[in-house]
């Protein structure tokens, strides 16, 4: 039987940090307000010449020398965004180039902020099927670039960053189960409702903006993120106490803390670091994933539980011993 299993992470934040002090200059907000709401003290910005497969391609670079393989040796890129380099060809094309990989299959993912955990069972998938040995799968974003600076209810909560991880064929697990869900018919509630077939015109005048009605997105995240804990741990017939950490979206640590207490885990067993990064879309788990495997805390055979909810709505959670 073969299994798929995470041999290396990394991430990248870029250099450009907005704290909420430079907000309070830009919008009407205050730093206790954004703190006491969201949990969220600063985020990155990408450079104005920095591409959504620029941020891949750092992230990507560390993960590979964690796994300790050569770039040659990846046998599909699988990256989860929704802030793509250009409309085609896709940005895992972009990010194949600079890595210097040819010939294996590189593609998109769009589930917007549940992207990454579904790249993640769609590798998980080639890999138990036996048609790859070792993918990179990787989110990243470039959030800024499609906020409204004048809106204050959404330009504070995001970030740009990305993270990566190599997933490797094993005869152990590695990965124990995925669980991927979404329903369209919550489309308007989070979106940015420009793209190439409704609305090019906006799009072309920079104007499509992330649309929020926040409250609601609230309670269904809360839902959702909550329930996918006990269909993981139903599936797999393992208890809450056997979980070692939580490692769920970054966006928002009351959302974070609110299906902590659902579950009556401690947050001791709970990885947040949206503090630092703000909501980085598809890439806060594996940005996540990445900080608490380098400082220490996220140690090898370990079981954690990846969880993420986001626009469509789309949610997923992928259990694994690390
Ligand atoms: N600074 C100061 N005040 C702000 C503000 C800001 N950045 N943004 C909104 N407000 C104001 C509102 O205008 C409103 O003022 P009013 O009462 O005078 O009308 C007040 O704060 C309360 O707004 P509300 O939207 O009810 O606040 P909230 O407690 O729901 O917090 C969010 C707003 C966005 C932080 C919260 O709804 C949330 O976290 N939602 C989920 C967001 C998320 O994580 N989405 C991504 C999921 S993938």
């Amino acid at each position: 039987m073969t299994y798929s299993r995470i041999t290396g992470t990394g991430s990248y934040l870029p250099e450009k940090l907005l704290t909420n002090k430079d907000l309070e200059k830009i919008v009407d907000t205050t730093d206790t307000w954004i703190r006491e709401r969201t949990g969220i003290k600063e985020r990155h910005i990408a450079a104005d010449t920095e591409t959504t497969s620029d941020l891949a391609f750092h992230a990507s670079r560390k993960a590979i020398e964690m796994a300790g393989i050569s770039s040659s040796e990846i046998d599909m890129v699988i990256l989860a965004t929704t802030t793509a380099d250009k409309i085609f060809p896709g940005t895992a094309c972009l990010l194949q180039k600079q890595l210097d990989v040819h010939g294996c299959p590189a593609f998109d993912v769009q589930a917007v902020c549940t992207g990454f955990v579904y790249a993640l069972s769609i590798a998980d998938k080639f890999i138990r099927a036996g048609e790859t040995r070792r993918v990179l799968v990787v989110g990243s974003e470039t959030l800024s670039r499609i906020l409204d600076w004048n809106d204050r209810s959404t330009c504070v909560l995001f970030g740009d960053g990305a993270g990566a991880v190599v997933l490797e064929a094993d005869s152990e697990p590695g990965i124990m189960s995925t669980h991927l869900h979404a329903d369209g018919s919550y489309e308007d509630l989070l979106h940015v409702p420009h793209g190439i077939s409704i609305g090019y015109e906006q799009l072309k005048a920079g104007e499509a903006y992330v649309y929020m009605e926040g409250n609601a997105v609230f309670k269904m995240a809360v839902n959702k993120l909550g329930q996918l804990v006990d269909e993981a741990l139903t599936a797999n017939g393992i208890s809450k106490s056997d979980i070692d950490w939580l490692v769920p979206h970054q966006a928002n640590s009351r959302i974070i803390e609110a299906t902590a207490r659902k579950l009556r885990m401690s947050m001791e067993r709970v990885i947040v670091t949206v503090a630092e990064h703000g909501n980085t879309s598809a890439a806060s788990i594996p940005l996540a994933l990445d900080i608490a495997v380098r400082d220490g805390r996220i140690k090898r055979g370990e079981t954690l539980m990846l969880e993420a909810f986001g626009s469509g709505f789309t949610w997923g959670s992928v259990l694994l011993k690390f």
